[in-house]
């Protein structure tokens, strides 16, 4: 290695002036786009990228990516900003480099499998309005999902850069699946199909350093095509796993401006620009220059987004990759889903049976989406599961996935789990093998007749046909058929300043004047005594009404939220004994949930008659299957429950009739809330 790493500096020289290395790094920046979809939250706007956009074009990068991944999604729904306008805005900005997006494969820049008209219009367009290299991955590697957007680009003559997504089941490279042969045979695949590039993308961080090294080597000798590497910083591995990757010979790196690196973001060009200088492998940029656009971002735009930072720990590094092999995106998911649930105590039952889900659907890489299928199949199998019986609560994602919606998985699905997803699955219990979308439905003309009144053009139909509320909500905003509201509109520099000031005084202690003890007035002759009950807690509340007779009536509160025809409701129970303590509780109520006695307790399982159909968790009734009066068998489905954006198809616990059915489609239900009473 040491043919790479000779220092041959003849004087100190930062500027572009110095010798041009034999074999210099590319880089692509992702500032303007993984930068600030890793950091802050996607929220990047295209008037804050213009500061510095001529002078990021001066910089030499291979490319700048602009677009594609969540751009689309959050600049519609979040900025109010015309997603195809930012191509063209940047582009008269930065006229010499190319520009680069993250498309996933058929499923573009959404969340699903979009029919073949769509993926080729997605693709015409982009190129259309200035788009130069198309990333294209798939979740599962499954490369069947890249046949209809690949002649698309090609046909357009723009750059296909084709993903290996970087996924592991062992601790290091390695394994029966994930293996040197699999990543060698998936770049041969991608060099078949014409890629113009070849990208192995670490979305998780995985990637240790020598294993990045045995991995280009390996890919340098079996495929021509010039390999580019991703692999974002979130683990703390990444700038090690760079350099391996370039005595290996690696031809592109990713990397960020310092502003938008590290976290879960990318390592930072800066130092690996000085890293390499007078070797034979130097990047070439001018790191003044450099410095002189970080100067500019940190006076102008990172002010306005310093506050979507994740602060909630010191470390900039999440271990957990390196302890568990997965996402550390995905684990922080597990604990909030079993924080809601309560069960945060059985995090390290998930753990163990995380590995064996993955397994038994198929040995699947962890990015977006499946690695929210993954988890949330685990958390409830965890949950829900009992030594008789295993997935008793399947997901409407797993279902989709076991009948072959997402593509090929790296093994076949345990038969008996594929088995029983698809019992009584609306396409059918046989699982398809030919490529996802050609059982969908061409879905472009329809939307070009839903939104004819709106869209002026094909850009914005396709906008449409990709997210059509929030599309359509857009549409009108662009069009003036509705105000743009507040919350959409940009932060400034004036809003900063205003924000940063009040900061300073309360951290000054002078925002809140507090008030004395004295300013609490006397319990007047109105106040009124209220039991409240909030699940097993009792309070007692004063209430009085200034100058007034209060109008709090709890108990008709109660009575208003009973089914109609329905079980009965019990009466509040009597409170529990050590609640009853004279006085005890006379103070107002300790908890904040105590001062909301409108929201009286939805129904408990414990309340009703016959046998109840229980929220095992809480989340958004999707559509109830059954209505009152229908004859239901034990397994039937009775109500699709959303929870952690998964569809989960909540089984009736017992034959009989549906009686009652207490919510309606689109409500928030509470963990235990009676969803419906079985006679
Ligand atoms: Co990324």
């Amino acid at each position: 290695m040491s043919d790479h790493t000779q220092v041959k500096m003849t004087e100190m020289n930062y500027g572009k002036d110095r010798p041009k290395a034999e074999n210099p790094v590319k880089i692509e920046d992702l500032s303007l786009r993984d930068g600030h979809q890793s950091l802050f939250a996607t929220r990047g706007r295209t008037e804050d990228m213009i500061p510095v956009a001529e002078m990021m074009d001066e910089v030499g990068f291979w490319a700048v990516e602009t677009w594609g991944g969540a751009t689309f999604d959050t600049m519609h729904r979040f900025l109010g900003e015309d997603p195809w306008e930012r191509i063209r805005t940047l582009k008269r900005y930065l006229k010499k480099t190319p520009f680069s997006m993250l498309l996933r494969g058929q499923n573009l820049v959404g969340y699903r499998n979009y029919a073949d008209d769509v993926a080729k219009a997605f693709v015409e367009r982009a190129a259309e309005n200035g788009m130069d290299i198309f990333r294209t991955f798939d979740a599962l590697n499954d490369y069947r999902n890249f046949e209809t957007v690949v002649p698309a680009i090609k046909a357009a003559g723009k750059h296909f850069q084709g993903c290996i997504c970087y996924t592991m089941t062992e601790p290091r490279l390695g394994g029966d699946v994930y293996n040197i042969d699999y990543y060698v045979s998936k770049a041969k695949a991608l060099e078949d199909m014409g890629a113009d590039t070849i990208c192995v993308k670490d979305m998780a961080g995985l990637i240790a350093p020598y294993d990045a090294y045995n991995l280009v080597k390996a890919l340098k000798e079996n495929v021509k095509t010039p390999i580019h590497l991703h692999s974002h910083f979130t683990s703390g591995m990444s700038s090690m796993s760079h350099l391996k990757a370039i005595e290996a010979g690696v031809d592109i790196i990713d990397t960020c401006m310092s502003p938008y690196a590290f976290r879960t973001s990318h390592a930072a060009i800066e130092p690996l620009v000085m890293t390499l200088i007078g070797t034979n492998r130097d990047i070439g940029f001018d790191i003044q220059h450099l410095a002189k656009i970080n100067e500019v971002l940190e006076r102008d735009v990172m002010p306005k987004y310093k506050h979507l930072l994740d602060d909630s720990k010191v470390s900039i590094i999440d271990i957990n990759v390196l302890l568990h092999q997965t996402p550390g995106g995905m684990l922080s998911n597990l604990v909030n889903q079993l924080r809601e649930m309560d069960a945060l105590d059985r995090i390290n039952d998930v753990y163990r049976e995380l590995p064996r889900v993955r397994k038994e659907l198929g040995q699947i890489p962890l990015v977006t989406p499946t690695s929210q299928i993954v988890g949330i199949q685990t958390v409830n199998n965890v949950l829900f599961d009992d030594e008789n019986e295993r997935y008793k609560m399947i997901t409407g994602q797993v279902k989709d996935l076991c009948y072959g919606l997402y593509g090929k998985t790296a093994v076949p699905i345990d038969a008996e789990v594929q088995k029983k997803a698809l019992k009584g699955y609306p396409r059918g219990e046989e699982p398809i093998t030919c490529r996802p979308a050609e059982v969908l439905e061409p879905e472009l003309e329809a939307a070009k007749e839903e939104i004819k009144d709106l869209a002026a053009d094909l850009d914005d139909v396709i906008i449409y046909a990709l997210y059509p509320t929030t599309g359509k909500r857009f549409l009108k905003w662009k069009y003036g058929k509705e105000p743009v509201p507040e919350e959409v509109k940009p932060r400034t520099m004036e809003d900063v300043k205003k924000e940063d000031e009040l900061i300073k005084k309360a951290k000054a202690g002078k925002l809140v004047e507090k008030k004395s003890k004295e300013e609490v007035p006397e319990k007047g002759e109105n106040l009124r005594t209220f039991n409240v009950f909030v699940d097993e807690d009792y309070f007692e509340v004063g209430v009085e009404e200034v100058g007034g007779t209060p109008l709090v009536s709890y108990i008709q509160q109660i009575q208003s939220q009973m089914p109609a025809g329905g079980a009965p409701m019990a009466a509040p129970q009597p409170p529990p004994a050590r609640a009853a303590a004279p006085k005890a509780a006379a103070k107002p109520a300790p908890k904040a949930e105590a001062a909301k006695p409108a929201e009286a307790p939805k129904p408990k399982a414990a309340d009703v008659g016959g046998t109840p159909v229980t929220a095992p968790m809480p989340g958004m009734i999707v559509k109830y299957e059954k209505k009152v009066g229908d004859a239901v068998s034990k397994g039937d489905t009775v109500v699709i429950l959303e929870a952690m954006k998964m569809e989960n198809a909540l089984p009736a616990p017992t034959d009989g009739t549906i009686k009652a059915i207490n919510f309606g489609d689109g409500d928030a239900v509470a963990k235990n809330d009676v969803l419906a009473v079985i006679e």
